[in-house]
């Protein structure tokens, strides 16, 4: 089964039972600062969980590009992956367990879909705690359906419990469906633990939301949320023990066989880095990140140096690599159009980066040769700064000096990456301080204004200016846009002084639901390149300004108080950028 296939009967199946299609949206979440990344389907659609309605109805369906760097020192074996697509349908408030499970299992095991082996599956459902108890309606279910009780295992929270995304949101128990892909017979008894069983759909059942204290309470609505991972399921559909001989990773392997005259087999963990960093790299990059030192440019910056060190040691050079490996993630997201827009700018991306790295890299192998005395710290600096996996250290430092205790420098190096986890935990922690509920409120108000300054900035600049983005943290706003030139301070107060008249007047702030013409027609702002669905949601502030949007947006502009612009400055050629808070 070729991916278009599984992604079109999942499409299909959905349908069939009501669901609308959504479109993939950015890595980068709009308007969410407690993540960095979008890590699963369900994280565009937290307001909805909660109780929003979406334009589109109660049941969704979608593919949505993930990215997960919680295990990307795990990446090398055959089922992790940094960048992956999760296909999810939702429920907000509709159908639940008693149609979703049944669901489940017609769409994995009916041959007009997926075809698979009903024996082979075994499921988990949630033991029960003190929090919530024991998931017997879906554990009847499963039973009522022919899953024996031998192949249905009751695990805790840590397994089979969902969310929320930040501290606090939408969460609940799950089940997850597992299928086994061993080559002899699928035991009678499930173990979860057995890695010949592997998770392929996860299904979650979102009626709690985590407060602040650590309580959970009931949502106004049930809601489903389902995670279905395409690259293990396409490996799994069609008997592969190894999701990158999948086409959505073969073709990168492919090339790098070539470019390097080594063989796959015999190189995995090295060929699955490069395949998996840089097929996420280069989606990230179209998604708007440029490799920094900050947040997500640091991510994306550390996949291109990882898989360089990789490149280096199987003799392959970065810089020949950069277009044949473009061109094969353009292959793998053949829908994604604008891959083949961004060409030019995807490839000036990674050939700088990959050209600044052979700079460090080829001092920090200097370091290696000249320093007479090498430990387990100057190794750890190595890999923090440069990237440079400590097996790799260990086998130059070898070479240099055979007689090195190697054992020694491992142990001293695992104590420093210890102390720097503990550190980055404390540090991520105060990243999803307050959640998505709390800080929703913040965001709210600072999303209202955004759509009041760009109304002001057009009244000022001209009718021309077009939003090139926006983000919001729980502390400020930033708004690009497209002007040729840097904004005086007169103009700058008197787009201040636009905006607090409108707030002062304590505008209504109205939605209404139409298609995406008819809003286009009407002379809702959009922003450019964005993907659309066909029904969208107009938010109107007064008469002042008219936008497609996703909101949510506050009821009354005058709950903003005041705005204030803290700086200007450019954003790239031909781009302006705006900081303020509100006060
Ligand atoms: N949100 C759920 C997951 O990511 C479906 O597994």
């Amino acid at each position: 089964m070729t991916a278009k296939e599984l992604r079109q009967k999942y499409f299909a199946f959905f349908e069939s039972k009501g669901h609308k299609l959504i479109p993939n949206v950015s890595l980068i979440p709009e308007n969410d600062p407690s993540a960095l990344f979008i890590s699963a389907g369900m994280h565009p659609l937290v307001p909805y969980l909660l109780g929003e309605t979406h334009p589109l109805g109660k049941r969704l369906v979608s593919i949505q590009r993930c990215l997960r760097t919680g295990d990307i020192d795990e990446i090398g074996d055959a089922v992790h992956h940094t960048l992956f697509e999760m296909l999810g349908n939702w429920s907000f408030g509709d159908y639940f367990k008693k149609e979703m499970i049944p669901w489940s299992l017609e769409f994995l095991t009916s041959d007009k879909y997926l075809g698979l082996v009903k024996e082979k599956l075994a499921v988990t459902v949630f033991a029960g705690d003190e929090d919530a108890q024991f998931d017997q309606e879906s554990y009847d279910i499963w039973q009522g359906l022919g899953i024996y009780n031998t192949r249905i295992a009751k695990l805790p929270k840590k397994n089979n419990w969902w969310g929320p995304a930040g501290q606090t949101g939408p969460c609940g128990p799950d089940t997850e469906m597992f299928f086994w892909v061993g080559k002899e017979k699928a035991p009678e008894t499930f173990n979860p633990d057995d890695p010949q069983w592997v998770e392929i759909w996860n299904d979650v059942f979102m009626e709690f939301n985590k407060k602040e204290d650590g309580t959970y309470v009931p949502l106004k609505q049930k809601n489903v949320d389902t995670g279905f991972g395409m690259e293990r399921n396409l490996a799994v559909v069609n008997g592969l023990d190894d999701d990158y001989k999948t086409e959505l990773f073969w073709p990168i392997i492919v090339k790098l066989q070539e470019l390097s005259s080594k063989k796959y087999e015999e190189n995995l963990a090295d060929f699955r880095i490069i395949a998996d960093h840089l097929r996420g790299a280069v989606i990230l990059i179209n998604d708007g990140v440029e490799p920094n030192n900050k947040q997500q440019g640091y991510v994306l910056r550390r996949l291109i140096r990882r898989a360089a060190i990789r490149m280096r040691k199987l003799e392959i050079d970065p810089m020949v690599v950069v277009f044949p490996i473009i061109e094969a993630v353009i292959s793998i997201f053949i829908d994604e159009q604008s891959l083949s827009e961004n060409i030019q700018r995807i490839s000036e991306v990674l050939s700088k980066e990959f050209k600044a790295f052979s700079q460090t890299i080829n001092f920090g192998m200097k370091i290696l040769q000249t320093e007479i005395n090498i430990n387990g710290k100057t190794a750890f600096d190595l890999y923090q700064s440069y990237g440079f996996p400590l097996e790799i250290t260990l086998e130059l430092l070898k070479e240099k000096d055979s007689e090195i205790d190697l054992n020694q420098i491992k142990k001293e190096y695992e104590e420093e990456f210890l102390k720097h986890q503990e550190k980055s935990r404390t540090s991520s922690a105060g990243m999803f301080k307050g959640g998505l509920t709390e800080q929703s409120e913040t965001a709210t108000k600072y999303h209202t204004a955004t759509h009041l300054l760009q109304a002001a900035l057009r009244k000022v600049l001209g009718e021309e200016i077009r939003q090139k983005g926006s983000n919001i943290t729980s502390e400020r706003l930033r708004f690009d846009f497209s002007y040729p030139e840097k904004l005086p301070p007169e103009q700058l107060s008197e787009v201040e002084k636009i905006v607090n008249d409108q707030i002062a007047k304590n505008l209504e702030v109205k939605k209404e639901v139409m298609d995406f013409e008819r809003a286009v027609k009407s002379g809702a702002l959009t922003v450019p390149n964005e993907h659309y669905p066909e029904k969208v949601k107009v938010y109107s502030i007064g008469t002042f300004s008219v936008e497609v949007c996703g909101g949510p947006h506050v009821d009354f502009t005058g709950s903003l108080r005041r705005l204030k612009i803290i700086k200007e400055e450019s954003a790239g050629s031909g781009i302006r950028r705006i900081y303020a808070v509100l006060k």
